[in-house]
């Protein structure tokens, strides 16, 4: 999940990368690097350092360099920790080739012990081992296109790569498989990226590269190419987009104005779908007639987006009375499919660039199964690539934790199970208007229920909950995977431990761990009958000095009386429960973190945008 920039063209390139990098850094932060050839000779001039890209920029201001050309990366690790020397760009031996990549060379062991002895290693990257091959494949074949033709036959995994050549100082090498890349067409210039965030403000013409191609850019030709070397048409595409990203309004992290944005989003969301009419259907590449036909839904993703398809798989069930699973991307891949033609397969992902997601989709279209996208970002792959898309208005999510891309999520797919339900003739058109309005009210609630708790948490459970090592997260029904959401949240950005599990599982297991120590949150539901059971959990785990953070409705006085901290929600639709407690199980765990000091938008480790596998 790193992400590569370039440029080629009449002006000085440094600072357009860098601030290239600096939009694209949600994909990876663990070092970053750049490289150009010198206005004055060609001469190769490049830093790489460790860590953020401040540390590149500092690094850049004690060594200036510049040129026309150049490329950047920041990276997520795969091989080799983040060190100077696993930073991008790698290069060949002589230095002749420099390389930027996102991805995995999946055989570049083989390839690494194929060069041995001819070439000199300096890092533990596979791309370095692309850097030597390229170098190699460029001294015997004549052109530079048979040489990367060449290449792309030796290299197997994901990749998309910008590649540098001091002898062929007017253009850049670009290669993309299975990952991300494009080009945006400028006045005499050339940008090419892993998003086209990274040049939005300068062109709004983009290429994306259509996968398994190559292209070779300079400043004012692009040649497009697939891996036979046959030439491509470009098709040029016009992308809407303007660079929001960085502004916090006044906030201290992209994390809380993206929590204070849900019910805008939520709003915006709804209302761009209410207003779709029947283009619904093309959207979604549906006829009304096949979606009154489907007699299941399959929905696929990963973390978050998994959660938010967990949830929305009871209003499916429930409101529209369609049988409906919810698979993991990653494990779905490699279990037996059993296609079924009446079904519809939903690719949930906020960036619409998720590796597992896309590659599923991928698995399940070739299949020649029905596919929608439902994701926030209009340019990205999972669009381009299902059979039709539904778009979330959450509007540019930037802080690694998912806020309001999931709670948009969560809205949409009511709203999507409400009509179909509306075209199956199981609820009327009033019942329709009744559960927009329905979604209206719970992203009041959401906002409200933040306000109302927002000081106690700041000022005394923060710091109460901050220091515990691990967290219990229990619901049922529905509040169950919305418990694992909100273990999810605590743990990418407060590092403490916490699990969520079904409520009822507890004494087959779970309860071991309860003690006076260990915070358990329960969210509770309004139907009597499950609240009833929850509140005999709550009752178990009282019986072993458990504590209890509970989040319960009103009027559920029995389990309020028996949490030691309690959250009370006005009353929502049934099934919205998840929504009303949203903002405030993110505030929580957004003060926790804040508490313990820890780099809140862009935790350890992770990235935003999981573009391997
Ligand atoms: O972009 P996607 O929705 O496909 O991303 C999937 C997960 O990586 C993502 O939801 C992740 O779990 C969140 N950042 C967690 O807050």
């Amino acid at each position: 999940m790193c992400s590569v920039v370039g440029y080629v063209g009449n002006a000085y390139c440094k600072d357009l990368l860098v601030e290239g990098l600096s939009r694209l850094e949600y994909r990876g932060y663990d070092s970053a690097g750049f490289a150009c050839l010198s206005a004055d000779d060609n001469r190769l001039m490049y830093a790489k350092s460790p860590g953020r890209l401040i540390q590149l920029k500092e690094l850049l201001d004690k060594n200036p360099m510049d040129g026309f050309i150049g490329i950047g990366h920041t990276r997520w690790s795969t091989h080799g920790t983040s060190t100077q020397e696993n930073a991008h760009p790698h290069f060949d031996c002589k230095k002749r080739i420099s390389i930027v990549h996102n991805g995995i060379i999946e055989n570049h062991h083989t390839l690494r012990g194929d060069l041995l002895g001819k070439h000199l290693f300096v890092s533990d990257t596979d791309t370095e081992v692309v850097a030597h091959l390229f170098e190699s494949l460029c001294a015997q074949y004549a052109t530079c296109k048979d040489a990367l033709l060449a290449l792309a036959a030796r290299i197997e995994g994901a990749y998309a790569f910008i590649i540098l050549d001091n002898e062929s100082p007017d253009q850049l090498i670009l290669a993309r498989h299975r990952s991300p890349l494009c080009i945006g067409i400028g006045e005499g210039q050339m940008y090419a990226a892993s998003d086209p965030i990274a040049f939005a403000g300068k062109t709004n013409k983009v290429v994306f590269l259509p996968d398994a191609t190559c292209a070779i850019i300079k400043k004012d030709s692009i040649e497009l190419f697939d891996f036979k070397g046959n030439f491509l048409p470009l098709e040029v595409k016009t992308v809407d987009f303007a660079w929001l990203g960085a502004e916090k309004d006044g906030h201290e992290h992209h994390m809380l104005k993206e929590i204070y944005e849900q019910k805008r989003a939520i709003h915006a969301t709804v209302s761009s779908l209410a207003a779709m009419g029947d283009t619904l259907w093309s959207s979604i590449g549906l006829t009304k007639e096949q979606s009154r036909a489907i007699t299941s839904l399959s929905f696929i993703g990963c973390g978050t987006s998994w959660h938010a398809a967990r949830i929305a798989q009871f209003f499916f069930e429930k409101i529209a009375r369609i049988p409906t699973r919810v698979l993991l991307a990653s494990e779905f891949r490699y279990m037996p499919f059993f296609p079924e033609q009446k079904s519809m397969y939903v690719a949930i992902s906020q960036s619409g660039e998720t590796a597992d997601t896309l590659e599923a989709l991928r698995l399940v279209k070739d299949m020649g199964m029905a596919t929608i996208a439902l994701t926030n970002v209009a340019s990205s792959t999972l669009v381009r690539e299902a059979g039709g898309f539904l778009l979330t208005h959450a509007g540019q999510e930037m802080a690694v934790a998912s806020t309001k891309a999931f709670s948009t999520q969560v809205a949409a797919l009511y709203w999507l199970a409400n009509r179909l339900a509306l075209e199956k003739e199981i609820i009327t058109p009033e019942q329709m208007q009744a559960a927009e309005h329905d979604l209206f009210v719970v992203a009041q609630v959401l906002e409200d229920t933040i306000e109302l708790y927002k000081h106690i948490i700041v000022e005394t459970l923060a710091k109460r909950y901050a220091h515990k090592t691990k967290a219990i997260f229990l619901g049922r029904h529905i509040s169950y995977p919305f418990a694992m959401e909100a273990a999810l949240k605590l743990k990418e950005i407060s590092y403490i431990f916490s699990q969520g599990y079904p409520a009822g599982e507890l004494k087959h297991g779970p309860l071991a761990l309860v003690d006076a120590e260990t915070p358990i949150f329960l969210f509770s539901h309004q139907d009597p009958l499950i609240y009833q059971k929850l509140v005999a959990n709550a009752q178990e785990v009282k019986a072993r000095s458990g504590h209890i953070i509970a989040f319960v409705f009103e009027g559920q006085d029995e389990l309020c009386k028996l949490a030691d901290q309690a959250f009370v929600f006005p009353r929502v639709a049934p099934l919205l429960e998840p929504l009303a407690m949203t903002g405030v199980m993110q505030f929580f765990a957004y003060q926790v973190a804040k508490e313990l000091e820890l780099p809140i938008d862009k935790p350890r480790n992770l990235a935003k945008s999981v573009t391997v596998e």
